[in-house]
């Protein structure tokens, strides 16, 4: 595998890590709205969590001397498997 496919691909994975900063924060603005607190706790670590992973992703980025795209990815599709049970 090449350096600029290793970009790439790398870049996918934070798009999507950031995808899922987005969707864990969303949760826990509104589990906070509707008084859940410890289950609000629980996505904001969460969505920490994933922030670290982009962190590591960016660093093997700048390391092959890529640039990292900060784009979350969009919205998830069903997997095939789930489609079929639809
Ligand atoms: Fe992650």
């Amino acid at each position: 595998m090449n350096r600029t496919h290793s970009i790439e691909l790398l870049n996918v994975a934070v798009g999507d890590e950031l995808q899922a900063v987005h969707q864990y924060m969303y949760f826990h603005f509104h589990l906070t709205d509707q008084g859940f607190e410890p289950l609000a706790v629980l996505f904001k670590r969460t969505a920490i969590e994933e922030m670290g992973h982009v962190e590591a992703l960016a660093e093997r980025i700048l390391f092959l001397k890529g640039d990292v795209k900060m784009q979350a990815a969009g919205p998830s599709r069903p997997s095939p498997t789930l489609r079929r049970c639809w």
